[in-house]
């Protein structure tokens, strides 16, 4: 939520900063703004709504310096007008700061500044905490510090100073900043894709640092003002991989590259010989997994769905009990947790403010803490003792695609490893291995599936206003699944159910056309969800069922068939959610919608 970009080099600073603001504008599109230090003062520029304002702003009123920084807003405190746009600054110009994050103690800091007399401009937290650095007094690093006791909640800042116009100065508690190091040249960002094409050697700020960022180097403090010291990391994320590449949209790009992003998340975790499973170097202690008797897993949105089919095949392989919560009930609801328990925080981002509260509860109980997490040197992956990392390379469409179907490969794999720890692996482990290994292809098949097929369903799809989707067991999470990409890219009201509770209640919404998405591969429970579906056709309802190509019953009752090849029943969730994101795509498109960035909306959820 919110992109944060700040520069300081030897570029003119406006093309570079919104450069990485078009970058990281899927964290947020309300409004945008720049600053730019240069002749003795800082001056800025700001828009409401999407990028493209303030960059014709630019571009009527051009500012010139190589110190900088930007924003793109998804608002929390205040309407998205320009007055509550980022930058921020104090009365006195000294200071203009960008902030991703939320003070909880906004009421109280701006009841305070008015009291004491300062004017304040915006409804924002983020104009507070430019108003407090600006009436500290003292060397630079001291200004800052000396406010941070003040700020209580999760703020990422970036700032910059008139009277320092080669510096920006960063610092967090939560939202993350990465800072880039150049060849002359630091950028600091809420995300690497802002820096990829320009650095790959990075430094991630911790909680309660503050860097104080030159072109020839980085100055890094804790709040006690004490120096530390922290050597850089460097990416193996190609730039190449940030570009829409040909495609018209990021989604679709994502959707298609799921066959390499399989490909790579099964490879990366495979022995020598590619038969077996390993996590070794992974961080999962031999010592602390021969403990383990449950498995809770924690995550929000699409890796909750991720992690109800993580559910399914960890108790199906290996026998544990395993609980599924939403992050952000998990942390308010006193969960069991003792050391025999894996705790697993499900996250493509690593940076969601609810998962990442629920893994420090459980690493402050004394349980084993991994995550299944899509960025290295993210949040989440610092948090964790053990890191299965997917490989799904940059994910910039706000719906999630292919860091679902990693993550889905994720949990089979991690299934696997379990199963193998506590000594149960057999000939169904060196088949699961096996077909994860063909999976690619089969998904290669699915995206070449006829265009003809998805106009219609497309056409079913985009005239309702309701639909349902219907699945059984593990392919249940997939009904949700499919139910949230409609329902978030085309604003078309969708409900993901099990089937068997369909009688229950919803089948009172069935009537003439109304369209029912089932997910009918062949698995045990396909009889059933075959009656259920006779169930809907007689009351007008109209089916669209993913299933098997050759699959005759199903054919018989659908009036559209997306056909998906055969696999073993357990990565049939992997290939099955393939045409449902097609679908929503392509209703999207069809409605003229923004695929990339759905309103409302915002890729990392970084505030709670
Ligand atoms: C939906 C979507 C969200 C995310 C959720 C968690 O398409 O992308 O529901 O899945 O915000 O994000 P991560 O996985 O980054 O923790």
């Amino acid at each position: 939520m919110c992109g944060i970009i700040g520069y300081v080099g030897v570029d003119e600073v406006v093309p570079v900063v919104l450069d990485g603001l078009r970058r990281l504008e899927y964290r947020g599109y309300d409004s945008a703004g720049i600053a730019v230090v240069g002749a003795g003062e800082i001056r800025i520029l700001r828009a409401a709504g999407k990028l493209r304002n303030l960059e014709q702003r630019a571009y009527h009123e051009p500012l010139h310096g190589t110190t900088g920084i930007g924003h793109t807003r998804w608002a929390t405190h205040g309407a998205p007008t320009e007055a509550n746009a980022h930058p921020q600054r104090d009365v006195s110009g000294a200071v203009a700061v960008v902030h991703n994050g939320i003070l909880e103690n906004y009421s109280d800091l701006r009841a305070e500044l008015i009291e004491a007399g300062v004017d304040l401009t915006s409804d924002t937290d983020t104009e507070l905490i430019a108003q407090l650095i600006g009436r500290e007094k003292g060397p630079l690093p001291e200004r800052v510090r000396a406010i941070l006791p003040r700020l209580h909640g999760q703020y990422a800042v970036v700032a910059v100073f008139k009277d320092e116009p080669d510096v920006v100065v960063a610092f967090r508690q939560g939202p993350p900043l990465v800072i880039g190091i150049g060849e002359d040249e630091a950028i600091v960002a809420s995300d690497v894709v802002a820096l990829l094409h320009r650095t790959r050697e990075v430094l991630f700020l911790d909680d309660n640092e503050i860097a104080v960022v030159r072109r020839d180097g980085i100055e890094l403090l804790d709040s006690a003002g004490d120096h530390v010291e922290r050597s850089t990391e460097t990416l193996d994320w190609d730039a190449g991989r940030v570009e829409k590449g040909g495609y018209r949209h990021f989604m679709l790009k994502e959707i298609f590259e799921q066959p390499d992003a399989i490909r790579n998340t099964v490879v990366s975790h495979l022995d020598a010989a590619r038969s077996g499973v390993i996590l070794d170097g992974l961080g999962f202690d031999p010592e602390k997994m021969d403990k383990i008797r449950r498995v809770h897993l924690v995550a929000c949105g699409t890796s909750w769905h991720a992690s109800l089919v993580g559910k399914f095949l960890i108790e199906k392989l290996c026998g544990l009990p395993t609980d599924v919560d939403y992050a952000s009930e998990y942390r308010y609801r006193s969960p069991l947790l003792r050391d025999d328990t894996l705790v697993i925080g499900v996250t493509q981002s690593g940076e969601t403010a609810d998962t990442l509260a629920a893994m420090s509860l459980a690493k402050s109980q004394g349980s084993l803490l991994g995550t299944v997490c899509n960025v290295r040197g993210s949040s989440a992956w610092r948090e964790a003792d053990a890191t299965i990392l997917t490989q799904a390379g940059p994910e910039i469409g706000v719906a999630s695609t292919k860091a679902f179907t990693t993550q889905l490969v994720a949990m089979l794999l991690l299934a696997l490893a379990l199963r193998k720890h506590g000594g149960g692996a057999d000939e169904l482990d060196t088949e699961l291995v096996h077909q994860l290994q063909t999976l690619p292809v089969a998904i290669e098949k699915t995206l070449s599936m006829e265009r003809a097929t998805f106009r219609r369903a497309t056409e079913m799809l985009s005239g309702a206003p309701n639909s349902l989707f219907l699945g059984r067991g593990i392919l249940y999470p997939i009904a949700l699944e499919g139910a949230l990409k409609l329902k978030e890219i085309s604003y078309l009201h969708a409900e993901g159910y099990p089937a068997g509770e369909m009688k229950h209640g919803p089948i009172a919404l069935l009537q003439d056309g109304f369209p029912v998405v089932s997910l009918a591969l062949n698995t045990a429970t396909r009889e059933k969800l075959l009656g259920n579906l006779m169930e809907v056709r007689a009351r007008g309802a109209s089916v669209i069922a993913v299933a098997e190509a050759d699959s005759k019953a199903v054919d018989e009752i659908a009036d559209l068939v997306l056909p998906v090849p055969h696999v073993h029943p357990l990565l049939q969730p992997i290939v099955a959610v393939v045409p449902l994101q097609l679908l929503a795509y392509n209703v999207a498109v069809e409605l003229g919608l923004d695929v990339d960035q759905p309103r409302n909306l915002a890729k990392s959820v970084t505030v709670e």
